[in-house]
């Protein structure tokens, strides 16, 4: 979370730094700032909110100078306010920061007894504090920030800019991601590399713990093997796409949806080529690790891996699986899930379990990530880019490409035959037809969310996979629409949830026509007996079975109770989008939220 970006390259760089900055804008947007060394000095323009905001403030009154750091917000520590704003700076040193200073109490004190002061409520104002104090130490600007990261304990990835050296931008991390590029005018710094396509040449990750310097012309790294990583540069990919980058559509969440089918046929095909699946089918257990929508799609999928393959699967929360200290077995499988790549917690679960010697497994969509370059094998689900923090296309190809994957499983176990295997992926793949069905549903569910839209809390129920569907319903809610937004599993409704209802509540209930759709039906059939305003999702034979039950049954496309549960992801997403439009919601940019959650 908090992305940061600099450029040294010899033009004015303020808008450079702006622009980029809105690249970076999914890693979070509480406030927004730039500091630009040059003549004059140093120079910082700072602004809560948006990097819109920061825009405007700096278009009447740009700062000069050639060399800049910049930094877009996710608070941790500290109001979301202008003073709380990267960059912080002190005594000619300004610096951004992404991650934690887990120490910073102590480090305030330590400083407060030498005689700073401290003006900001973050954790990242200690750094130039600390920097300032080994410059007067006597060290250069590489070893201040070296010994920056020694002080420092937690996760940082850090630019800084010097007044007493206007020609250089020092960067480091440890933890956080942060790579360097260089291009033909100049050298530059970001979080991701996929601010990069706004100036090409060829980029590197920084590694954990080095030290960099970005001169105008080069980038100078810290450490033995520094000429030695020359060798590992990769050319900056610029996009083809240009134009309208939403597509003609209201909001990049929709035109994320929108490719949902696409995205959904390009997944299966990879999956189905995916090298090294016999070393899941040789394990004697699986445990897919994720967090949010991630997690769900594991939970969605987790029936392929036992029906189909026989191979008992957990889903655990990354960040309750690192601590918890449970056994795996000797055979045991850990496959992490992830969109971005970043995410922290899950990203710690493939470091620990490659430091306990377990090769380690990765399902994610972002090629140039830290899971993709940390997992011994990484697998990529071909979505493409995904800006909306609420994941849609992303989630269905995870889900697409676990089936595809327990099938293959299934097949190398010996459990299902070849011809049995090509059938069923292709009858997966042709789930991208019905997946385009579901998208013309749009309206049908824009009236359904109608009755929702005065709504502060709901309902989600639903069985199997369905359950699993019910939950990334309900997040999606949550999340973009701002709405008290809980599932259950339809079964544990009359533990406890039940005392909930009351009428008027919404109660959304996902139910297949499978084995299992009565048991669900009679789940819906107590709500609607205490008053609960019912949405039932279902097929074309659980309408008729449900008669006139719901106060609003929504008829989903899809061959069996598997492809209706996919389909009903789809049509929960339009009920999300819509509930938080008619609110009045930015559904791309949620409050509190980011795309990449890059701190536990
Ligand atoms: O990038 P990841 O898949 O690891 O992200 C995990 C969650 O942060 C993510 O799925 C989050 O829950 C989504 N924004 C939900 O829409």
């Amino acid at each position: 979370m908090c992305g940061i970006f600099g450029a040294n390259n010899g033009r004015p760089v303020a808008s450079k730094l702006i622009d980029s900055l809105r690249r970076l804008e999914y890693r979070g947007y509480d406030s927004a700032g730039i500091a630009v060394v040059g003549a004059q000095g140093l120079d910082l323009r700072r602004a809560s909110g948006c990097v819109d905001r920061l825009a405007a403030v700096v278009r009447d009154d740009r700062p000069e100078g050639t060399v800049g750091i910049a930094h877009t917000r996710w608070a941790t520590h500290g109001a979301p306010t202008d003073v709380n704003a990267h960059p912080h700076a002190f005594d000619g040193v300004a610096v951004v920061h992404n991650g934690i200073v887990e120490n910073h109490a102590e480090l305030k004190w330590w400083l407060s007894d030498l005689g700073h002061e401290f003006v900001t409520e973050t954790d990242s104002e200690v750094l130039p504090h600390i920097i300032a104090k080994m410059r007067r130490d006597g060290m250069d600007h590489r070893q201040a920030v070296a010994a920056t990261l020694e002080y420092a304990k937690g996760s940082l990835a850090l630019a800084a800019v010097f007044e007493d050296a206007p020609d250089r931008i020092v960067v480091a991390r440890r933890g956080s991601p942060l790579a360097v590029a260089i291009s033909e005018d100049g050298a530059y710094v970001s979080s991701d590399p996929a601010a990069f396509d706004a100036v090409g040449g060829r980029f590197t990750h920084l590694e954990d713990g080095e030290v960099a310097e970005l001169t105008r012309g080069d980038v100078w790294f810290d450490g033995a093997d520094g000429d030695a990583r020359r060798n590992r540069w990769e050319p900056v990919v610029l996009p083809q796409d240009g134009g309208d980058p939403r597509a003609g559509h209201s909001s990049f969440m929709a035109k994320e949806m929108a490719e949902q089918p696409d995205a959904w046929s390009r997944t299966v095909a990879s999956a189905r080529a995916f090298a090294g699946v016999e070393e899941l089918a040789a394990a004697d257990r699986i445990a897919i690790v994720a967090c949010g929508s991630s997690y769900y799609a594991g939970l969605m999928a987790r029936a392929w891996f036992e029906r189909e393959a026989g191979l008992a699967c957990d889903i655990e929360v990354a960040s309750e699986f690192r601590h918890r200290g449970g056994v795996l077995s000797e055979r045991q499988v850990v496959l992490c899930l992830s969109q971005s790549g970043e995410t922290a917690d899950t990203l710690a679960v493939i470091e620990e379990m490659r430091a306990a010697g377990r090769r380690t497994f990765a399902l994610v969509n972002t090629a140039r990530s830290a899971m993709t370059r940390a997992a011994d094998r990484c697998w990529l689900t071909d979505a493409g880019r995904e800006i909306g923090v609420a994941a849609t296309k992303t989630f269905t190809a995870q889900v697409a490409a676990l089936v595809v994957l327990a099938l293959r499983v299934a097949h190398a176990r010996g459990r299902i035959d070849a011809d049995r295997l090509e059938k069923a992926l292709d009858g997966l793949a042709s789930l991208s037809d019905m997946i385009r069905q579901t998208l013309a549903l749009e309206g049908r569910m824009a009236s359904a969310a109608s009755a929702f839209a005065d709504r502060r809390s709901a309902f989600y129920l639903g069985r199997g996979p369905a359950f699993a569907a019910a939950l990334e319903g309900a997040l999606k809610l949550k999340e973009i629409g701002y709405v008290q937004a809980e599932a259950y599993a339809a079964g544990e409704l009359k533990h406890g949830p039940i005392a909930l209802i009351e009428p008027g509540v919404p109660v959304v209930v996902v139910a297949p026509s499978d084995h299992l759709f009565e048991k669900t039906l009679s789940s819906a059939q107590e709500v609607k007996a205490r008053g609960a305003r019912l949405l039932l999702l279902t097929d074309a034979g659980g309408a008729a079975r449900a008669g006139r039950l719901a106060d609003d049954t929504v008829v989903l496309p899809g061959a069996d109770a598997w492809a209706v549960t996919v389909s009903a992801v789809i049509a929960l997403q339009f009920l999300a989008r819509h509930i938080a439009t008619a609110r009045g919601l930015d559904v791309d940019r949620p409050r509190n939220l980011a795309k990449s959650v890059t701190v536990e």
